[in-house]
């Protein structure tokens, strides 16, 4: 049987709690990784990957759950460098004071690096295949860094306060959110050794899914308030940032939204076809999209 979103949200969580503590031999660089990554968050990176690994056919052990947690690692990373006063320069994160109020800028840029660093640490020091790992860190690493993550975070900043037309904020949605959430769904596919098509069609899922997660989180910096969403919202029009309701206005933003979410049910189906395997899992995430 496959499990829930909210199983598999429990079993993040408390291998989270468990494992992270081990690894860190410095208190404060302890306390500050830990304070991060153990505020919440909706653990829908590595949720993504072990609900793939399942309707793949894979099951979740030890070294599978460490694996998909080093995606929240390094995306817990992203998190709080995105926030620091040199990018966003926001206060609130996972409805907790951000990082750097609570420990200052030096000691949070650390324990991001800390993070990224780690998440590469627990996708090879686990039980996998060599050759498994090889094929996540290989992923990660251009998921994350400067042709994926990285690079849209700079295309952000750059961008603040000039016009980007809708096929280049594409592109740097795709990449500063879409190239973590592909990998996300990928990974799933090499834990459980996939052919080559199956990855494929699963990173096309994933990145329509990212694309829709990233046009979503921007109508919700218009639409909802910090308690909902546990950070600062109705700010990304005061620092200028290029976004889909700045461009298209809420409803060509919603109307994005869709065409995203459209394009990621119809590579569900064609999954579905070409692995003969049910694929409804994914359902639960596609319903995060409240429109
Ligand atoms: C926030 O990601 C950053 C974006 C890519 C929009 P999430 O909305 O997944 O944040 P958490 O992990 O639940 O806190
Ligand atoms: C995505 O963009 C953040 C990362 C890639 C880390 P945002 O800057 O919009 O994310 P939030 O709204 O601060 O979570
Ligand atoms: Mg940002
Ligand atoms: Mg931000
Ligand atoms: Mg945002």
């Amino acid at each position: 049987m496959a499990s829930t979103l909210s199983e598999l949200k429990t079993q993040i969580d408390d291998y989270l709690d468990r494992a992270l503590p081990q690894d860190i031999d410095q208190p404060t660089l302890s306390k500050s990784m830990c304070y991060s990554v153990t505020a919440g968050g909706k653990r829908l990176r590595p949720a993504l990957t072990l609900a793939t690994v399942e309707m793949l056919g894979g099951r979740i052990d030890e070294s599978t759950l460490r694996a998909a947690c080093a995606l929240e690692l390094l995306h817990t990373y992203s998190l709080i460098h995105d926030d620091l006063p040199a990018m966003d320069n926001d206060d609130l994160r996972r409805g907790e004071p951000t990082n750097h109020v609570k420990f200052g800028a030096g000691m949070a840029t650390l324990a991001g690096d800390g993070l990224l660093t780690l998440a590469f640490q627990w996708l090879t020091d686990n039980e996998l295949p060599i050759e498994v790992q090889a094929r996540l860190t290989l992923a990660l690493a251009k998921a994350a860094g400067p042709s994926g993550m990285v690079a849209g975070q700079a295309r952000d900043i750059e961008g603040e306060g000039k016009h980007l037309k809708l096929a280049e904020l594409q592109y740097l949605h795709r990449q500063k959110t879409g190239a973590l959430l592909k990998y996300a769904v990928q990974a799933g596919g090499i834990i459980t050794e996939q052919p080559a098509a199956v990855i494929e069609l699963l990173g096309s899922f994933g990145a329509q899914f990212g694309l829709a997660f990233q046009i979503y989180d921007d109508i919700m910096d218009v639409v909802a308030t910090p308690e909902q969403m546990g950070k600062a919202t109705h700010k990304d029009a005061a620092e200028h940032k290029n976004t889909y309701p700045g461009l298209l206005g809420l409803d060509g933003a919603k109307e994005q939204l869709q065409k995203a979410l459209d394009q990621a049910i119809e590579d569900q189906d064609q999954l579905a076809k070409l692995t003969g395997r049910s694929m409804d899992s994914f359902d639960q995430f596609l319903a995060y999209f409240k429109l």
